[in-house]
């Protein structure tokens, strides 16, 4: 599966969002090693720390599916934005946690646009269970 088949996945997942504060509809799509693609929107909650992000949903769905970190091949996350949605600081560290660090995320906007990176890119100096 090309970055461009995986992006419209997140744009098919972004439709599942339920963002009536924010009204920022978010989509993630998360490629396994198999072949599989784990989807993923945000969610949010009138007691507004309780929202979650479209990555991490994905992310958690693959999981709660018997998929573990080995599995993960690549991540799309896509939003009406001006520029490539770049994810937030919380998945940030969540990606640390359980992607390799050169594993491809694609970064995306509704305008076809597409910019990759990494977690080695997107959380220089991680945190990580390695300093426990
Ligand atoms: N959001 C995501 O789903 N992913 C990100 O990486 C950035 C933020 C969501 C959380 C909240 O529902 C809305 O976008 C506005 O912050």
């Amino acid at each position: 599966m090309d970055k461009e088949q995986l992006m419209s996945l997140a744009i098919e997942a972004r439709d599942l969002s339920y963002s009536p504060y924010s009204h920022f509809a978010v989509g993630a799509a998360l490629l396994c090693t198999d072949g599989t693609v784990y989807v993923g929107a945000n969610i949010e909650n009138s007691s507004y720390p309780l929202c979650m992000c479209a990555e991490r949903n994905a992310i958690y769905n693959a999981m709660m599916h018997g998929k573990t970190t080995d599995d993960f091949a690549a991540l799309a996350v896509v939003a009406d934005t001006d520029g490539p949605c770049t994810p937030c600081g919380a998945c940030r560290q969540v990606f640390a946690e359980l992607f390799a660090e050169d594993m491809p995320i694609y970064m995306g906007n509704l305008e076809g646009e597409i910019q990759e990176t990494n977690t080695k890119e997107l959380v220089p100096f991680a945190f990580t269970g390695d300093a426990l």
